[in-house]
């Protein structure tokens, strides 16, 4: 057993540590999308920010994505939270995980955390869960659409990986679980410990004690998606003019009959939908930019005026709250699904805060000052650094 250091405290481990000292260049080159690797201690004392009673707490918030799996006689059950306290308390011994999505909008340490895996572009970090389970606890063999980093917050859990390229999944399943898992490698990890495993990498993780994992996920969105989605866009923003007509319709004795030449008019009126490079480009940032629709924003209960705004943002800086999204394509800013109509000078602010999430105190100018108190209003950032 690890000894639990009670002097310690959780700092966001810097790039090198976290990734055991290889450059993020020769991560991405040797292992992203291609091979697994184990980086042990990479983010030690996780245990300080949620222990168990913590991740409990949030998993009876009504804001929280929580789930239960239970793995009871080869039956394998999902219940979605909120939970009660006492039906949290009342689960046995054995053979159960509670997980909780989107803890980094919930604990600022979980989202200093998430942030601290930037050396991938914001537009693919998706978001950090963290599970408890007891001994004998996880969601059983599987394999996930994206990039995971799994790391071991507490106590000792045995991960399994297989190369496999047979992903066949049990029917009527409410989990998605492997009918078969050929176990190719495996590790017991510690605390501190981080797994990374590339997009449909097959996995299994089983808790050796009461034990506690972060995982850090990307986004994958599908071609499907980003179809769907492209449409809706494009919905909202064609304006297309002119109404059909047939200044030659002649007398049919079969009036059921769609006209040839009314059904080719009606194809020429769909055919007029087209899009530029200029239009996919808005959609890809106000899209991707978008926070999840679960996500509400905080307005500042008593928001200071804009000349203490003002002089607060000289004195201490300001930072995105961690629900802003806040992207760059080309000359565009986008913050929170919004297009921004930024002035030319101001693009290198903007890109600071978009790049850190954050801007030191200083002397800001006007247009500047003043789009950033309206984003203070609508509480997508706070006042300090
Ligand atoms: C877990 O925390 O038990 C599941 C993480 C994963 O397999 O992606
Ligand atoms: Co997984």
């Amino acid at each position: 057993m690890t000894k639990r250091n009670h002097a310690a405290h959780f700092a966001v481990p810097d790039l090198k540590a976290l990734l055991g000292g290889m450059s993020p260049t020769r991560f991405f080159r040797e292992y992203w999308h291609k091979k697994p690797l184990m980086i042990r201690n990479a983010v030690p004392n996780l245990e300080q920010v949620l222990d168990r009673a913590g991740l409990m707490e949030l998993a009876c918030r009504e804001e929280a994505e929580g789930r239960m799996v239970r793995h009871v006689r080869d039956n394998w059950q999902v219940r979605h939270g909120p939970f009660t306290a006492a039906e949290l308390a009342a689960l046995p011994k054995r053979d159960w995980s509670v997980l909780v999505s989107g803890v980094n909008l919930l604990n600022p340490q979980g989202d200093a955390l998430l942030n601290a895996f930037n050396f991938a572009p914001y537009a693919r970090l998706d978001d950090l869960m963290v599970s408890f389970a007891p001994p004998g606890g996880g969601v059983g063999p599987h394999f996930d659409s994206y990039d995971v980093f799994l790391i071991q917050g507490l106590g000792r859990r045995r991960w399994e990986i297989s190369a496999q390229d047979d992903l066949e999944l049990i029917d009527d399943c409410p989990l998605r679980i492997l009918k078969r898992f050929r176990v190719d490698q495996s590790w017991e990890l510690e605390p501190g410990d981080m797994l990374y495993l590339p997009p449909q990498y097959a996995h299994n993780g089983v808790a050796l004690t009461d034990c506690m994992t972060w995982s850090i996920g990307f986004r994958t969105p599908t071609t499907q998606e980003m179809a769907t989605q492209f449409l809706i866009y494009l919905q909202d923003n064609l304006c297309l003019d002119g109404v059909y007509a047939d200044p030659d319709l002649s007398y049919s004795r079969h009036p059921g009959r769609i006209p040839d030449a009314m059904a080719s008019g009606l194809k020429d009126m769909i055919r007029k939908i087209r899009w530029t490079d200029a239009d996919m480009d808005d959609f890809i940032g106000r899209y991707l930019s978008e926070p999840k629709p679960h996500v509400f924003f905080d307005p500042p209960e008593r928001p200071a005026g804009a000349a203490v705004f003002r002089r607060r943002l000289q004195a201490k800086g300001l930072r995105l709250d961690a629900r802003s999204l806040m992207l760059y394509l080309g000359k565009f800013f986008y913050v929170n699904g919004e297009r921004v109509a930024a002035e030319p000078g101001l693009a290198p602010l903007l890109r600071q805060l978009a790049d850190r999430r954050a801007l030191p105190a200083g002397d800001y100018d006007e247009a500047l000052t003043s789009r950033l108190y309206d984003w203070y209003l609508n509480g997508y950032l706070v006042l300090g650094h």
